[in-house]
């Protein structure tokens, strides 16, 4: 049933005595700067003059603006957010253009699959896609474990971009620990998958939490303390996302009672046909460039609508009285 792309061990020695640039010192750039810096390679930050920068600094790295970095390095990591990405890349594309061999690593396909960053032909385009935060990234290294992580090729200049992407995966401790793991993907196809994450299953999450909240606190009267803690306040539903890793999703519907399974089997037996069509239609959107123009016109327009959205979900009755608990349970201080 499975494809044959799992990689679950691989070697950075590919790397050694490379300069290593990795651009950006947020989530990820914080991470994988510093795993790869501890697995003994020569890393340095490229970073625009801001408090990341110094935080960088403070953790004894070495810090160039962003050009300078680029004129420095052999390697660079992209861990800059996706919607900088492309006017950065433009910065620094001259100075890519001149080298003669030179690997860019992206921690996401979004920019390459949707044709916004499109690197020379003499540099190794290659992808190292973590499913896991940067903070999770740094615990589970100093636990020894590895995590996932998809990865790609765009262009294979010098004909060892896949050991290239191999080696980021293993020097950011990804692969060759336990619970690790690379698969072998694309730009495209990791766009894909992260996307319609983002457009199908999370937000019919959060639609089905207002919904549910809206139904039973408004129709039959249910206290809003017990509808969020039922939903989400009490750590349950986390539970359940770390029984569906660890054991997996059918496997951890045995730890539910009878009546409870029946619900779960039943109800997505019935809704199954629906969901599937929005999946179809979002992956379209997707696939089709639809989504990437719209996201682009909604940041050319300022992000009207979504402040517009955050205001209107954050001053739901739902986030209203989720406040208010989380103030008497203690988990939120502010006003
Ligand atoms: P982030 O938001 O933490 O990035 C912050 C960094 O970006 C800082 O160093 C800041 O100086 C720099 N920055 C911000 N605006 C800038 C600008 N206009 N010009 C130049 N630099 C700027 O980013 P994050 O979340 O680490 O994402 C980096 C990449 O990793 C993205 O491609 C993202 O899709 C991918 N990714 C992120 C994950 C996460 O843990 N958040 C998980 C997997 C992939």
């Amino acid at each position: 049933m499975l494809s044959d792309k799992l990689i679950l061990k691989g070697d950075f020695s590919i790397l050694k005595g490379k300069k290593i640039a990795v651009i950006g010192y947020g989530n990820q750039g914080y991470a994988q700067a510093n795993i790869m810096r501890d697995n003994g390679l020569d890393v340095f930050i490229g970073n625009i003059q801001d408090e990341y920068a110094k935080r960088a600094e403070k953790d004894g790295f070495k810090v160039y603006d962003i050009p300078e970095a680029f004129e420095r390095a052999d390697v660079a990591l992209m861990l800059i957010p996706d919607e900088v990405q492309p006017d950065v890349y433009k910065s620094v594309e001259g100075i890519i253009k001149k080298k003669d061999s030179f690997v860019l690593d992206f921690a996401s396909g979004y920019n390459v699959a949707s044709g916004f960053i499109k690197p020379p032909k003499n540099v190794d385009t290659v992808m190292v896609a973590p499913r896991m935060i940067g903070e999770g990234m740094v615990e589970l290294h100093r636990e020894g474990k590895g995590f996932p992580v998809l990865i790609g090729v765009a262009n294979d200049s010098s004909g060892k971009a896949w050991d290239y992407a191999i080696a980021i995966a293993t020097a950011i401790g990804a692969i060759g620990r336990e619970g690790g793991v690379a698969v072998k993907s694309s730009f495209e196809e990791e766009a894909l998958l992260d996307l319609l994450s983002e457009h199908t299953w999370a937000p019919l999450l959060v639609a089905t939490f207002m919904a549910y909240f809206d139904v039973v606190t408004e129709k039959y009267g249910v206290s809003p303390e017990a509808t969020i803690l039922e939903l989400y306040a009490s750590g349950e539903l986390g539970e359940i996302g770390k029984a569906m890793a660890d054991f997996g999703l059918f496997e951890q519907l045995k730890f539910h009672s009878t009546t409870s399974q029946y619900g779960h089997l039943t109800r997505a037996e019935r809704y199954y046909d629906m969901v599937k069509k929005v999946c179809e239609e979002e992956a379209e959107k997707i696939i089709n460039g639809e989504f990437a123009k719209e996201w682009t016109l909604e940041q050319m327009a300022g992000k009207v609508v979504l402040n517009s959205l955050w205001k209107k979900f954050t001053n739901s009755k739902l986030a209203a009285s989720e406040k208010e608990l989380y103030k008497v349970l203690g988990r939120r201080k502010e006003g």
